[in-house]
Formats: C-alpha cells, sequence, structure tokens
C-alpha cells in the first residue's frame, strides 16, 4: 500500500512582536485578562514586505530544505489561508513565483484554521493516486489585516505566519497519514467570519456590515471547539482500532490553552503528550498546526514511527482530526 509521508516540515514567524503590554496601549485590555483567558503572551505582526507569500515562501524553502528537495521538484503547492494578498490570483501562485517551483500547479483552498489538516488530507490523495507527486501544504495568515484594531473581543487573538510541509509517496512500510475525519457545518458561519469587502450584489450584503475585519462570538465558539474536535478524535480513532493511549503526541489548533486544557481533559490525554506554543504566537489559523508541527519536531519532540494526532476548528465551521505515523 502508498502512503503519503511527510519529508520535511519548515515554518516562518514575522520579526515583530506585539506583547500583551503593547496591547494594553492600544485597547482597554491587561495581560492578565488576555493570559489568564486565553494563555497568549505575545504574537507576531507582519511588517512592510512581509507579505504572506514571502512569508509562505519562507516556510516553503525550510520545508523543501528538511525534505532534500528543490523548488524544481514540486508537482504541486496548496496553501491555505483566509487572509490572501489579493482575492486573485491565489497565494500559492504568488508562492509559486517566489520559489520559481515551475514545475508545480498551485492553488489556494479556505477551510479557516482547519485549512492545512483538509490540505494535508488533500495531498495525501492525491499522492494516493499518484505515489510520485511531490506535494508541499502551506498554512499562512496575515490575519493582522483582517483585525478591527479597536475590538478588543478579537484583536488581542489572533497572529501572522506561516507554515509547510512536503509530502511524497511511499510503498509499504508503515510510515504516513493513516487517515482523517473531517466535517463542516456552514449553518453556523456567524460565530466567526469576515465579510472582505461588501458584495456588489446588494441582496448578499449584510445588513448589519461592520467593515472588513475578523466578527466573533467567543463563548459559543468555544463550546463547540471542545465538543466538536472531541467527537472527531474519538471517531478517528475507533475508526483505525486505536486508543487514546496509542498516541505519541497530540498536535491541537492554537487558538486558546483553555480550549486545549478541556480537550486534553475530555480525552484524558496526558500533559506531556500535548503540543503547544500559542503563548507565543497566538491563533495563526491555518498556520496555526504547521508551525506548532514544524516546532515540534525540530524540538525532537517527534521521533520515527511515532503515531501524531492533530485535531483542529475555524470558521465554517469546519473541524477534523488526523492521524499520520512518522
Ligand atoms: C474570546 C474568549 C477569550 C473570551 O473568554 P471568556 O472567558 O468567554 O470571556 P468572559 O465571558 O469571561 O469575559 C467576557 C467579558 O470580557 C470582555 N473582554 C473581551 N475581550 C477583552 C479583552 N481583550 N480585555 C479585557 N476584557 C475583554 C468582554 O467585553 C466581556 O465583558 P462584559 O462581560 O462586560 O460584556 C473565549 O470565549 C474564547 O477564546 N473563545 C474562542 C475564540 C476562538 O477560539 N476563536 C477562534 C476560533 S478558530
Amino acid at each position: 500500500m502508498t502512503r503519503a509521508v511527510i519529508l520535511g516540515t519548515g515554518s516562518c514567524l514575522p520579526e515583530r512582536i506585539m506583547t500583551n503590554a503593547d496591547l494594553e496601549k492600544i485597547v482597554e485590555t491587561s495581560d492578565s485578562w488576555i493570559f489568564s483567558r486565553t494563555g497568549i503572551s505575545e504574537r507576531r505582526i507582519a511588517g512592510p514586505g512581509e507579505h504572506i507569500h514571502k512569508v509562505a515562501a519562507q516556510a516553503a524553502r525550510r520545508a523543501l530544505d528538511a525534505a532534500q528537495l528543490t523548488p524544481a521538484d514540486l508537482d504541486l503547492i496548496v496553501l491555505a489561508t483566509v487572509s490572501p494578498h489579493m482575492t486573485m490570483p491565489s497565494t500559492a501562485c504568488f508562492v509559486q513565483a517566489e520559489l520559481e517551483a515551475s514545475n508545480a500547479f498551485a492553488y489556494d483552498i479556505s477551510a479557516a484554521c482547519a485549512g492545512f489538516t483538509y490540505g494535508i488530507d488533500l495531498a495525501s490523495k492525491y499522492i494516493y493516486a499518484q505515489p510520485d507527486m511531490k506535494v508541499l501544504v502551506i498554512g499562512a495568515e496575515n490575519l493582522s489585516t483582517r483585525l478591527n484594531w479597536q475590538d478588543r473581543n478579537t484583536c488581542v487573538l489572533f497572529g501572522d505566519g506561516a507554515g509547510a510541509a512536503v509530502l511524497s509517496g511511499e510503498r509499504g512500510g508503515d510510515r504516513g497519514i493513516l487517515g482523517a475525519k473531517l466535517s463542516s457545518d456552514g449553518k453556523l458561519w456567524r460565530l466567526l467570519y469576515t465579510e472582505g469587502a461588501p458584495s456588489m450584489n446588494k441582496d448578499l450584503q449584510l445588513p448589519d456590515w461592520k467593515g472588513p475585519f475578523i466578527q466573533m462570538n467567543g463563548s459559543e465558539l468555544f463550546k463547540n471547539a471542545v465538543r466538536l474536535m472531541e467527537g472527531a478524535v474519538k471517531e478517528l480513532l475507533a475508526q483505525h482500532q486505536l486508543a487514546i493511549s496509542d498516541i505519541d503526541l497530540m498536535i491541537p489548533h492554537q487558538a486558546n490553552i483553555r480550549i486545549i486544557n478541556n480537550l486534553k481533559e475530555r480525552l484524558a490525554v496526558p500533559e506531556d503528550k500535548v503540543f503547544t506554543n500559542l503563548n507565543r504566537y497566538g491563533n495563526t489559523s491555518s498556520a496555526s498546526i504547521p508551525i506548532a508541527l514544524d516546532e515540534a519536531c525540530r524540538e525532537g519532540r517527534i521521533r520515527r514511527g511515532d503515531l501524531v494526532l492533530m485535531c483542529t476548528f475555524g470558521a465554517g465551521l469546519t473541524w477534523g482530526a488526523l492521524l499520520l505515523r512518522w
């Protein structure tokens, strides 16, 4: 059997660090409120020249180096984002140009914070059909450009960054993407959305348009996030006849440490098997899992043969879990 294997990972964060103390000067908030409610201490904010495709391309170069491949080896670039540089062309095409990955076709996917996990699932299916394909999956966000910096409910939560993974097929053996349980519920779209510019179609304009910024119902999202990720993980493990004790490392979407702790308790995952870094980066949406995955690899938290579980949720709503043998 052929499975898609992650050959290398990379990440890139903008240089500028914005601390909770910096935010106290912008909105009425405090370091203690933000940290106690979310676990976030600081986040990265893209500065001039740190365009999303440049940060994404840098993460991609690091993933290619780790995989000992060059941009010319790539057949496909899938980039997940909800904060693209332009509506068209896709950010993936900008990255392709930046890398000079002239043999690859490239496109974006939009699944908010679940974007990278959806992208890995997509890549694994291309590779199942064509085992020699080299697929680059990127999660990249420039959410600081989508925040209302006067809205303390949202501007303290998010950050910018990118993470990437290169995959290809491996025949035989037990490594690779084992499976995924992905879901969506578009009826819950109002819990988290960015309308962007008002639609030119008047029928589609929201009567209460609040600008091209992230709008969020935090408490409802919180409850849904824990419940839905728990369900996805349990269903996926059952499908593969695995128990939570078989997992070597869980990489949850980095949105809120209280969501992660709730999930950890419900699933009974020990503390040392859960990877977190959101204290340093906040919620980077589709970039959160690939940045965490890359850091976990580089810190030696994932070894050959380990069973890794990703779980995610985001706007849409979209959510899911993915299992892989490293
Ligand atoms: C947003 C979130 C941190 C709020 O935490 P919470 O425990 O629900 O907040 P509380 O109910 O204790 O507090 C809400 C109060 O804090 C205030 N508040 C909101 N943001 C604040 C801030 N940055 N600083 C200080 N006060 C703030 C609100 O105005 C509200 O005040 P009120 O009660 O006077 O109306 C939490 O709901 C959350 O993280 N939800 C999930 C969000 C998420 O993950 N989104 C991305 C999904 S991918």
